[in-house]
C-alpha cells in the first residue's frame, strides 16, 4: 500500500497498518541516519556501561566497609578501610570521568543528526515538484522546519543521553540489589506494581495531553502564517477582529492543554516521591527484623535502603524525557512524511541531451487533470512549430494556464505526451529543459538581492552590460536607474521596493537575458499600464524572433503581434487560426476582437 501524502499530524483516526508503516517509516530514517556513525555509538554504549556500573557499585562498597572494614578497624587493622574507602573515590572518579565522554560522544552524534536533518529537510522540499507544495501549504512546511526539528532538538540535546543513563542505572540498581539482598529486591519488585499503574496512567494522559498540545500549537503557527501572509487582504476586508478572536481562541485552547500537563506533573510527582518512601520503609522494617535475628548485616541493610532510595532518582527524568522523547519520535514521523515524498515530475533515468533545441511543441492527445480534480485538459492534440508565436486566449478556469504547466514541465499529464523537438519532455533532463523553457508568470518573484542578481538568475554568469540590454529591450532600463543604487538596488530593502508592474518588467528582462527556445509568458504583462505594455511589446517583436512563444493575456492588444491565435474554453482548444482569420470570422474571437475594438474609439 502506497503511504505517499499520508497527512499524519491533523489525525488521530489512523489505522494500525498505517500508524505501523508510519513508525517503520521513521525508524528507516534514524537508522538510515545513525548508521554511518556506528563506531561512535559502541564506544558510547561501553562508555555509558561502565560509567553505570561505577556508580552502582557505591552502596555495596558501603555495605563491605560497614560490615568486613570496619570491624577490622576496629580491631586496629586499618589498610581494609583505606582500601574501601579508594575504591568508593575512584569508582565515583571514574565514573565521572566516564560520563562526561558519554555526554561528549551523544552531543557531537546528536549534532551531526540534527544539522543532517535539517539539510535533508531543506534540500528535499525545494527538490519537490510544484505538485507537492500546491497541496503541502507553506505553514506546514515551516512547522517541519522549525517546531519539529526544535523538538528533535530538545530530545537531542538533553533528553537522550538522561534517558539511557538513567534507564540503565536503575536496571543496574535493581541487579545490584538482587545479588547483595534478594529479599530486598523483592520488597522493590512489589513497589514496582504501583509505580508501574502510577507511570503507565501518566504515560498515557500526557501522551494524549502532548498530542493535543502540538495539535494545538500548530494551529497556531498555521493561523498566524496564514494571517501574515494575507494581510494585505485582512485589511482590507477588516478581517482584523474576527482574526482576533479566533486566534484567542486557538490560545485559550493551547492554554488549557498546557495547564493540563502541569497538572498531571502535579500529581505524578508526589505520587513517585511517596512510593519511594514507602518502599525504603518497607526495605528498612523487613531488612531491620532480620537483623535483629542475625540474618543480616547491617552494612547490607544500608546499602540495601541505599539502592531502594536510589532506584526511583532517574524515575521523574525518564518521565519527562519520555515526554519529548514522544514529542521528538512524532516529529521524525512527519519530518519522514516528508523525506518521503517523491517529486510528482521525477528526473528521468536517462536523459535525452537536449543540446539547443529548436523550440517545436507538440501535445499528442494530452489528458490532465490536478490530483484528484476533475479533468483539466480533455484529450488536447496540439503542434507549435518552432519560431511560432502563439496568443492563447479564453475564458477564465478554461485551462490556459495549465497549458502551460505542461509545457514547462510543472506537471505532467495524466496520459498522452507533451514533446519537445519530438523528445517526450518526461525524458529531457530538467536543467536543459529549464534552460530551453521559460515560464514569465504574474507573479513575478522577486528574491532578495539587488536588481541585477535579480535578472542575473536568467543567465548566471552573465556580464553587466548583458544585463543592462537585456533590461533594455523590455524597457526596464529606465525605471531601474531612477532607483536610488540602480542596478545595485537592493529589492527588498527600503526605497528598492518596486511596483508589481516593475516586478513584471525585472522578470521579464530576467527571461530574455536566459534567451530560452520557448518562451511563456502567462499574464506576464497584466501589472502593465498601457504604455509599458506597448514598450514591452514593441520589444517582444525583436526578442521573439527566432524563439517559440505562448502568451496568455486578456488584453487583445497582444494578440496583434501574434502569428497564430487558440481560443480555449473548458479545457479544449475550440478556434485555432491567425488573427485576422479569426477576427474576419463567426466565431467566440471574432466576437471578443470586435467588442475591444469598438472599446477603442
Ligand atoms: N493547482 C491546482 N489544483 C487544482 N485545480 C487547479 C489548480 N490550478 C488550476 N486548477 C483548476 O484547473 C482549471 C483550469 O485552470 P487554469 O489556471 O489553467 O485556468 P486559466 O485558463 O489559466 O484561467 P485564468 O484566465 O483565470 O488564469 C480551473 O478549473 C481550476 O479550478
Ligand atoms: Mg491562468
Amino acid at each position: 500500500m502506497s503511504m505517499q501524502g499520508t497527512n499524519n499530524e491533523e489525525r488521530t483516526d489512523l489505522n494500525k497498518e498505517e500508524s505501523r508503516y508510519i513508525r517503520a517509516r521513521s525508524r528507516k530514517l534514524l537508522f538510515s541516519m545513525l548508521a554511518p556513525m556506528k563506531a561512535r555509538l559502541a564506544s558510547a554504549a561501553v562508555l555509558v556501561l561502565f560509567s553505570t556500573a561505577m556508580r552502582v557499585a557505591g552502596p555495596a562498597l558501603i555495605a563491605l566497609g560497614i560490615d568486613w572494614a570496619l570491624p577490622n578497624a576496629v580491631e586496629g587493622r586499618l589498610g581494609s578501610l583505606w582500601l574501601v574507602v579508594g575504591g568508593y573515590l575512584s569508582a565515583a572518579l571514574l565514573s565521572a570521568v566516564l560520563v562526561y565522554y558519554f555526554l561528549m560522544i551523544t552531543a557531537k552524534v546528536s549534532q551531526k543528526m540534527l544539522f543532517e536533518l535539517r539539510n535533508r529537510m531543506f534540500v528535499h522540499t525545494q527538490k519537490l515538484s510544484v505538485e507537492f507544495h500546491e497541496r503541502y501549504t507553506a505553514g506546514r512546511v515551516i512547522a517541519r522546519q522549525t517546531s519539529d526539528l526544535e523538538s528533535i532538538k530538545e530530545l537531542l540535546a538533553g533528553g537522550m543521553g538522561q534517558l539511557v543513563v538513567g534507564l540503565l542505572f536503575m536496571v543496574f540498581t535493581a541487579i545490584a540489589l538482587l545479588i547483595l539482598d534478594p529479599i530486598s529486591f523483592l520488597v522493590l519488585l512489589v513497589s514496582l506494581l504501583p509505580l508501574g499503574i502510577l507511570t503507565r496512567w501518566f504515560q498515557v494522559q500526557t501522551n494524549r495531553g502532548y498530542r493535543k498540545q502540538r495539535v494545538a500549537s500548530a494551529k497556531l503557527i498555521q493561523y498566524f502564517v496564514e494571517t501574515m501572509t494575507g494581510i494585505r487582504a485582512v485589511k482590507a476586508f477588516r478581517k482584523e477582529k474576527r482574526n482576533e478572536e479566533h486566534f484567542g481562541n486557538l490560545v485559550e485552547d493551547y492554554r488549557g492543554h498546557n495547564a493540563r500537563l502541569i497538572q498531571l506533573f502535579g500529581i505524578y510527582d508526589p505520587g513517585l516521591i511517596l512510593i519511594g518512601n514507602i518502599t525504603v520503609a518497607a526495605v528498612l522494617l523487613v531488612g531491620g527484623l532480620r537483623v535483629i535475628e542475625g540474618d543480616l548485616g547491617i552494612g547490607v541493610l544500608t546499602a540495601a535502603i541505599l539502592y531502594a532510595r536510589r532506584f526511583f532518582d532517574p524515575m521523574e527524568d525518564i518521565a519527562i524525557f519520555y515526554n519529548s522523547y514522544q514529542s521528538a519520535a512524532s516529529a521524525l514521523e512527519k519530518i519522514s512524511g516528508v523525506l518521503e515524498e517523491e517529486p510528482s515530475v521525477p528526473e528521468p533515468q536517462a536523459p535525452v541531451k537536449l543540446e539547443r533545441a529548436r523550440g517545436e511543441i507538440r501535445f499528442d492527445s494530452v489528458e490532465f487533470k490536478y490530483n484528484t480534480g476533475p479533468v483539466v485538459l480533455h484529450k488536447l492534440d496540439l503542434e507549435i512549430p518552432a519560431g511560432q508565436t502563439i496568443a492563447l486566449v479564453g475564458t477564465t478556469g478554461a485551462g490556459k494556464s495549465t497549458l502551460a504547466k505542461l509545457i514547462s514541465r510543472f506537471y505532467d499529464p495524466a496520459s498522452g505526451t507533451v514533446l519537445i523537438d519530438g523528445i517526450d519532455l518526461r525524458e529531457v533532463a530538467n536543467t536543459d529543459l529549464r534552460r530551453e523553457v521559460v515560464m514569465v508568470t504574474q507573479e513575478a518573484y522577486l528574491f532578495s538581492g539587488s536588481v541585477a542578481d535579480n535578472i542575473l538568475l536568467g543567465r548566471p554568469g552573465a556580464s553587466f552590460e548583458d544585463v543592462v540590454a537585456a533590461a533594455k529591450a523590455v524597457g526596464a532600463d529606465e525605471f531601474i536607474r531612477s532607483l536610488p543604487e540602480g542596478y545595485d538596488t537592493d529589492v527588498n530593502k527600503r526605497g528598492g521596493r518596486v511596483s508589481a508592474g516593475q516586478r513584471q518588467l525585472i522578470s521579464f528582462a530576467r527571461a530574455f537575458l536566459a534567451n530560452p527556445a520557448v518562451l511563456i509568458l502567462d499574464e506576464a504583462t497584466s501589472s502593465l499600464d498601457i504604455p509599458s505594455e506597448r514598450m514591452v511589446q514593441r520589444g517582444l517583436k525583436t526578442l521573439l524572433s527566432g524563439r517559440t512563444a505562448v502568451i496568455i493575456a486578456h488584453r487583445l492588444s497582444t494578440v496583434a503581434i501574434a502569428d497564430r491565435v487558440l481560443v480555449m474554453e473548458h479545457g479544449k482548444v475550440i478556434e485555432d487560426g491567425s488573427p485576422a482569420e479569426l477576427a474576419a470570422g463567426e466565431g467566440k474571437f471574432a466576437k471578443l476582437y470586435k467588442a475591444w475594438r469598438d472599446s477603442l474609439v
